[in-house]
């Protein structure tokens, strides 16, 4: 049987765009950028967008398509018996580590949407609105059920394969995101003293920028560009030989870019506008932002947009991270892709319970001082996609066959633009650029320095 592959380029771009446009981009990039210097955090953030996570997109792409293969296929085809396949295994992990914790805060964004058709914010104050955040996160079956929801709707786009399951999905989803984030960009913008916001959010304010600031961005650039797990490797093996990767991989990064700059757009007018503190993390989202919604006049409406958005965000996330899984057993073992992915979502989604439950009944558990829930994510945020980030960098600068990497930037010369520049600049952020950079990270990362 033909292998599965994307069929269009509007949706292969909105396939990757929405892998990497999610959670990360909605709720953790408005509020880091806000507290780290805004405008200053803003500048460090998109050279390491341009000069570590473009070339390392590039790269994952390379891989892919070259080998038309999951993420460890890929590396065996490419190295035998070396032990290189070994970023592959940690792709692997990395996917159902961060599906696991993903499908959580998705399940909450959903029960949010929830809570805003019902009106349950209505005349509550920060208080109650924090308790009844804590109340769901702490419930032993509630969050639950909307997480085995959130995984049954990624499990069904991944079942039905590329061109019929993730292609078309992201094709109706993208939109569907876009439509939502410029609504509620309109919304906040229009509210009085939306500038105090764009203030917060944009201003540089250079005293904030620390050592940890520009770590903080480097490490998210990875997160929200999907890379270091094989995920673009993954939708890369589904590219056809006519696409141009290198556009490709630039029109995604300024999509998750562009989208990352709406959300705190959005975000921000509104929150200062009602006068809020802006909250950080969760509680931006779950505290700050409810607060705002009842007091805003059809606030409801607003709310349930603003959760579907959140919610749509983070199911073109999800598709992506659970078809590395999938991918990877369909091939190598023959097996029936629904089956596959029927038992690999119950796997996830049973990791996920306990990460569900480590914000409750199970708080006391933790692994190096951490809940299960929060030591899934830094493990994966800290841990595995710079040191896979890392290794694919020096794949692909030292061990890979430079004409492979020629052939797949050039679609084997049908593009000739391609100069001789771009491959030496190429080579160099993947050979000593990123490496280094991406090596202070992962120290930093681990507290070694
Ligand atoms: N890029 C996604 C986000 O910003 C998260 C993600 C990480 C998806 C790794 C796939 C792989 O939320």
């Amino acid at each position: 049987m033909a292998r599965d592959s994307f069929k269009s380029r509007l949706g292969i771009l909105a396939a990757a765009a929405g892998s990497a446009i999610g959670l990360g981009n909605i709720w953790r990039f408005p509020h880091i950028t806000g507290t780290n210097g805004g405008g200053a955090f803003l500048i460090v953030y998109l050279v390491c967008i341009v000069l570590i996570g473009l070339p390392i997109m590039i790269s994952e792409f390379i891989i892919g398509r070259s080998t038309k293969k999951n993420a460890i296929g890929a590396f065996r085809e490419l190295a035998p018996k070396t032990p290189w396949s070994i970023i592959g295994w940690m792709g692997l992990l990395c996917a159902v580590v961060i599906l696991s914790f993903y499908g959580v805060v998705a399940g909450w964004c959903m029960h949010y949407v929830s809570n805003s058709i019902t009106n349950s914010f209505a005349g509550k104050s920060v208080t109650e609105l924090s308790n009844m955040f804590t109340s769901l996160i702490s419930s032993n079956w509630l969050p639950i059920i909307w997480q085995l929801l959130f995984m049954a709707i990624t499990g069904y786009i991944v079942a039905a394969g590329i061109k019929n399951g993730i292609e078309k999905y992201s094709k109706i989803l993208m939109p569907l995101m876009f439509l939502l984030i410029i609504i509620l960009d309109i919304r906040a913008l229009t509210l009085d003293n939306a500038m105090e916001g764009i203030n917060f959010l944009f201003k540089p304010k250079f005293n904030e920028l620390t050592l940890d600031a520009v770590f903080l961005a480097l490490g998210h650039a990875f997160f929200t560009l999907s890379l270091g797990m094989g995920t673009m490797l993954t939708y890369g093996s589904y590219i056809n030989d006519g696409e141009n990767l290198k556009s490709t991989a630039v029109n995604v990064s300024i999509a998750d870019t562009v989208i990352a700059l709406l959300a705190g757009i959005a975000i921000f007018p509104a929150v200062f506008s009602y006068g809020i503190k802006p909250d950080t993390g969760a509680g931006l989202a779950f505290i700050s932002l409810p607060l705002v919604f009842e007091q805003m006049p059809f606030g409801n409406i607003f709310g349930i947009l603003f959760f579907s958005l959140l919610a749509v965000a983070a199911l073109t996330s999800s598709i992506s991270i659970l078809e590395v899984i999938v991918a990877y057993f369909t091939e190598e073992f023959n097996m029936s892709r629904t089956k596959v992915t029927v038992f690999s979502t119950l796997f996830v989604s049973i990791i996920g319970i306990l990460c569900s439950l480590s914000n409750g009944i199970l708080k006391e558990y933790t692994i190096f001082g951490m809940t299960f829930m929060n030591f899934m994510e830094y493990l994966s945020a800290n841990i595995l996609l710079p040191l896979g980030g890392l290794l694919i960098c020096l794949f692909v600068g030292y061990y890979m066959d430079k004409k492979i990497i020629k052939d797949q930037l050039r679609n084997k010369g049908s593009i000739s633009s391609i100069s001789s520049t771009f491959l030496v600049i190429f080579l160099l952020l993947v050979k000593f650029i990123s490496p280094i950079a991406i090596l202070i990270v992962f120290l930093k990362g681990i507290n070694l320095i």
